[in-house]
Order: structure tokens, then C-alpha cells, then sequence
């Protein structure tokens, strides 16, 4: 494995596999590595011939200081949970200031409306947070391909029109949502979850299946009376949005139309700890 801090080293040695055509497979990452990161690594060296996984929690992308703060950082078990995938990865962990220089600045970024969406309207400038970083890394590191889970469906979207805007080449390879066993999606969150709030979670995916299950036959009205009443009376869990959405362009729905995809989005509060969620409907 080579580890990284310098943006030098790091763009000497990606140059150095551009020159001998290696293809480079890119997992940004803030850390605290679970197995839904490891599948995104373990995808992207099967199809490229170098992957490159990156550990950097990004100060611009979160409105909340507290969560900054808290955001579980575990680079010595996520480097040797790395190695167990393959000892032949490339890990860049930069400090802030190889990213940002000496201001931590975000961009102001148009995502076409995308980013004004959900996690938008709730967390304000995340996603210039996480365009200008990503922006930033995709020059560093030089990817072919990238690769996204689609818990985060609509960073995934805006990742994709962020390469557009900035005319970049790097293609962003979409995954699946990794899940618990009780069905709780895979989150580095998950990590600051008490037992009592773990027991209590797999409540927002059982949510979103029965909303997939009756999605053709419920309005979207009653289905979103019925999420909300699932959590009124919930002591652990307090749901902050639930919102059915076109693929497209993630704008909420009152009613449905025939041949449009829709995807059910929802996110909880369990104490502190913001756990977010989604489902294909159709
Ligand atoms: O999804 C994440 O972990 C982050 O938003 C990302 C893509 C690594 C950018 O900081």
C-alpha cells in the first residue's frame, strides 16, 4: 500500500501511471471505513488497474461545527480494513492545507437547482462543500473512474453534473446502498449510534420498502401522512424530511405521472447522529 499526505507525491506517482496507460479507479472517502466502502473499492480494481482511495474529512461540506467535531475518525483500523481488500492500493490522506491552501474555502456552485433539493435545503452549502472538494481531488488525483454509494443518491447526482460544469473526464460509477443485516444502511454515522438508537433504525428502511410496496396503488399524500406517522410516536427517532422525488431532477412530488422514475428520500435524526435514506419506487 502507499500512503500519501503530500498532493506532490501523490500526482507524481498517478502521473507516472497516466505515462504507462494504467487506468486509475478513484473512492473518495471521509474515513471510518465500513464493508460498503470496501465494496467500493473492491469494484473499482475490478475494473481499472490502479484504485486510488482517498481519507479526508472535508470541513467545507458540513454546516454543522458539532458534526465536524464529531465525525468518527479511525485512520488506523480504516488502513488496515484496506489492506485487507489488497495490498496494492494507493491511500492519500492530505492534511487541509494540501487541499485548500491556507483558506478553507468552498465554491459557489449551480448543480442546475439539484443542490437545493433535501440534503440542501437541510444542511446549507453542503454541496459546494462537497463539489469544491471533489473538484479538487479529481485534479489530484486524475481518476478515470469514481465511484459513489447511492445512500448519498443526490451527492451522487450532483457528482455527476459537477464533471459536467467543470468538463472533466472521469466517468462516476454509481453503487448500491450496503445494508445491515436489520437493513440499516451502511453509514460512518452508524458508528455513533447507541444500542437503544441501532435497535430502533432499521425503522427507515422498513419505512421506505412498505412506501416502495404500496407506492402504485397510495397516493403520495397518504403514503407521506403514513411515513410521518411511523415516527410521531418514536422516542429515538425524530424524521426531519421524507419526500418522494423525480430521478431527474430531485424535485419533489405531490402526484405521480406515468413513465418517470421516482425515488423515495428520507432522513432521521437518532439523538445527534443524522441518518439518511432512500428507495427506488419504480
Ligand atoms: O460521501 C462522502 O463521504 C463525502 O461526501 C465525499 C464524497 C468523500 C466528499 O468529501
Amino acid at each position: 500500500m502507499r500512503v500519501y499526505e503530500k498532493r506532490l507525491d501523490i500526482e507524481k506517482d498517478v502521473a507516472d501511471l497516466h505515462k504507462q496507460n494504467k487506468s486509475i479507479g478513484f473512492v473518495p472517502t471521509m474515513g471510518a471505513l465500513h464493508t460498503g466502502h470496501l465494496a467500493l473499492v473492491k469494484k473499482a480494481l475490478d475494473q481499472n488497474h490502479v484504485v486510488v482511495v482517498s481519507i479526508f474529512v472535508n470541513p467545507t461540506q458540513f454546516n454543522n461545527s458539532e458534526d465536524l467535531i464529531k465525525y468518527p475518525r479511525t485512520l488506523e483500523s480504516d488502513l488496515a480494513l484496506l489492506s485487507t481488500v489488497s495490498d496494492d492500493l494507493i491511500v492519500f490522506i492530505p492534511q487541509s492545507e494540501e487541499i485548500y491552501g491556507q483558506e478553507t474555502n468552498a465554491l459557489n456552485y449551480n448543480f442546475n437547482g439539484l443542490e437545493n433539493e433535501m440534503e440542501g435545503k437541510f444542511r446549507p452549502g453542503h454541496f459546494d462543500g462537497v463539489g469544491t472538494v471533489l473538484k479538487h481531488f479529481f485534479t489530484i488525483v486524475s481518476p478515470t473512474r469514481a465511484y459513489f454509494g447511492e445512500k448519498d443518491f443526490q451527492q451522487l447526482q450532483i457528482v455527476k453534473k459537477l464533471v459536467e460544469i467543470e468538463n472533466m473526464s472521469v466517468q462516476i460509477i454509481g453503487c448500491p446502498i450496503f445494508r445491515e443485516t436489520s437493513g440499516l444502511a451502511l453509514s460512518s454515522r452508524n458508528k455513533r449510534l447507541s444500542e437503544k438508537q441501532l435497535q430502533e433504525s432499521p425503522l427507515i428502511y422498513k419505512t421506505l420498502k412498505q412506501v416502495k410496496n404500496d407506492f402504485g396503488t397510495k397516493s403520495v399524500l397518504d403514503l407521506t401522512d403514513w411515513v410521518s406517522e411511523q415516527f410521531k410516536n418514536n422516542k429515538v427517532l425524530e424524521l426531519e424530511y421524507f419526500e418522494i422525488a423525480k430521478v431527474s431532477d430531485l424535485k419533489s412530488i405531490r402526484e405521480k405521472q406515468k413513465n418517470i422514475k421516482y425515488r423515495a428520500f428520507i432522513a432521521v435524526f437518532a439523538g445527534e447522529v443524522r441518518l439518511i435514506d432512500n428507495i427506488a419506487l419504480n
